[in-house]
């Protein structure tokens, strides 16, 4: 059963604060009482201040070793470039971490797209069972585009099928229009728990829509298996 909780704060900053705040709180949770915690890190602009919240004032609260990180979707671009999503989390947030690197699993943007994708379904398939059964992520990182998408499953979009865990996006629908790899719901619907990160005024319609289920919309059909919770500023905060 999957509650869902909407909390609303005034402004982007405030949201990252929170949101970090939560990150660290489940993170914590799972190492405790599992030995071990995965979180898989959204691309965008909105968790930047929730990133660099966590590197700033939870640097010494976690045993950050214990803790595995992933990418729910990348553009495929070299990790140097200024569109990558894993460059905007490291250099807000893991390079600022005493997290081995061989706990960080990076989307390799800079290889053929398919190939990328293929690498890393590999990649997850080592750390999660193949039973739809078993959790993947203890958290989950999504942000939403006005367009509903999550990751970078875009609406109208091929679906990929249930077997696929990483598949290649070559026609983004929004900017930046690089060619994608993004994790399927196949993989994403089995996270614990899923933290949208919603900011902005252009935000409150399609966070209306999605909290009202519309089937249209990808960000629609990711709930976390424990809890989904809705992280937003009073810009996106639908009316009443
Ligand atoms: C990406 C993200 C994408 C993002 C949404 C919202 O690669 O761009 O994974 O799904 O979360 O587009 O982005 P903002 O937070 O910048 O609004």
């Amino acid at each position: 059963m999957s509650y869902i909780y909407n909390l609303v704060y005034e402004d982007p900053e405030d949201l990252g604060t929170a949101a970090a705040n939560y990150m660290v709180e489940v993170l914590s949770d799972a190492v405790g009482a599992r030995g071990t915690a995965s979180i898989c890190l959204t691309g965008g602009s909105t968790p930047r201040f929730a990133y660099e919240a966590i590197a700033c004032h939870h640097r010494d609260e976690l045993t950050w070793s214990h803790v595995s990180f992933w990418f729910g979707d990348e553009r495929c671009v070299p990790p140097d470039h200024d569109d990558s999503n894993f460059r905007m989390a490291d250099a807000a947030m893991l390079s600022k971490l005493p997290v081995p690197l061989s706990n960080i699993h990076r989307i390799q943007g800079e290889q053929e797209p398919a190939s990328a994708a293929r690498s890393y379904d590999a990649e997850l398939r080592t750390q999660f069972s193949d039973s739809s059964h078993e959790p993947s992520f203890d958290l989950l990182l999504l942000g939403v585009g006005t367009d509903g998408h999550v990751a970078s499953l875009f609406p109208g979009a091929s679906s990929s099928s249930a077997a696929e865990w990483a598949v290649a996006e070559l026609k983004p629908h929004t900017e930046p229009k690089h060619p994608r790899v993004t994790l399927t719901p196949a993989i994403l619907r089995r996270a614990r728990r899923v933290v949208f990160l919603v900011s902005g005024i252009a935000k409150r319609e399609v966070t209306r829509r999605v909290l009202m289920d519309d089937a249209d919309l990808p960000a629609s059909s990711i709930k976390g298996r424990e809890q989904t919770l809705w992280l937003m500023d009073a810009d996106a905060a639908p009316a009443g």
